[in-house]
């Protein structure tokens, strides 16, 4: 019997790990790593990470639609954190980008490497933001009676974060707006992720619906906290923000997501940082600028 040459067991052992992922991917993977290279630009290193995140996408869609089940789909996302720790140990590749590849293998990681962590996530918008938040809001914790707001809360990823690391005083509360209409599993994936722990479930009082239907119920002037991560149309954020500065108590805290993103569009005829700087400008004099970059905080006097 032919001996198989070295690069053809090779690329079978690539073929059997990268099984649940697309030809297309693999076939990428392949010419990144199927001949042992040790050498990899940030170019293309950046371009593995943007295919990675299509064949994740792709992963969801195709377990929402019921053409991959839960196993494959685990099986996919563990194929792809294992092309990432890759990327990720390559010493040519630039540090800024390690940290966003190891964000997107934190998106990753709670599914299927911690399943007793307990939480359902699809994506991460906020743990890009704990640092800053911890540095500017962690004197908040263990006060008693708060209350916080969160205007859009998807899978709860930010909503399960400021329970646990700012809402430990006694009777502290957030409140979660959320149309939960948009993705597939949103709701039934924010619903576990905030029960994960009978502690944060019972800290946070869900609403259903779009912000310009709900906000107009809660009672003005006793917020203490209000994070806006909602509607990214420019109209909507304006909205959003005029009414909750109502709902804001004197010295409460405001701060908008996505305000430094330029990669958003244009919704409404309006970009999300020309409308909360068209508010901020409104209002201005009535409030302390405590940070401004991808997010801006506010306290108001
Ligand atoms: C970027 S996600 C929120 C992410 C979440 N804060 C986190 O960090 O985990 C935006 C959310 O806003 C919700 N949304 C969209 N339009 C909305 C509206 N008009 N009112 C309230 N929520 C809205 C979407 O359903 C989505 O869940």
């Amino acid at each position: 019997m032919n001996a198989i040459p070295d690069d053809t067991r090779q690329m079978a052992r690539i073929r059997q790990r990268t099984q649940a992922l697309s030809e297309e991917y693999y076939s990428a993977y392949q010419g990144w790593f199927g001949r042992g290279q040790q050498v990899i630009s940030d170019a293309d290193a950046r371009r593995v990470l943007e295919a990675a995140r299509g064949e994740l996408r792709r992963l969801q869609e195709g377990q929402s639609a019921g053409r991959i089940d839960a196993p494959g789909a685990a099986t996919g996302r563990l194929q792809l954190l294992d092309i990432a720790e890759n990327v990720v140990r390559c010493e040519t590749v630039s540090g800024p980008l390690k940290q966003e590849i190891r964000h997107f293998m934190v998106d990753i990681i709670p599914e299927v490497m911690l399943p007793g962590s307990g939480y359902r996530y699809t994506q991460d918008w906020f743990s890009y933001h704990e640092g800053m938040w911890l540095a500017h809001f962690g004197s908040l914790a263990g006060r008693p009676g708060l209350r916080f707001l969160e205007i859009g809360s998807y899978e709860g990823r930010s909503a399960c974060w400021i329970a646990e690391q700012l809402l430990t005083g006694e009777g502290s509360i957030l409140v979660c707006i959320d149309p939960f209409s948009g993705y597939p599993d949103q709701e039934s994936n924010f619903d576990h992720n905030v029960n994960a722990s009978p502690d944060t479930g019972r800290k946070i009082l869900k609403l259903r619906g779009r912000s310009c239907e709900v906000l107009h119920f809660l009672p003005a002037g006793e917020f203490d906290f209000i994070y806006i991560d909602g509607s990214h149309a420019g109209l909507d954020i304006m909205q959003d923000a005029a009414r909750a500065w109502g709902l804001l108590k004197q010295h409460g805290i405001m701060v908008f997501d996505d305000y430094g993103n330029t990669k958003l569009p244009v919704l409404s005829g309006l970009a999300v940082k020309p409308a909360i700087d068209a508010f901020l400008g409104r209002m201005d004099g009535q409030y302390d600028v405590l940070f401004k970059g991808f997010q801006v905080a506010i306290c108001k006097h």
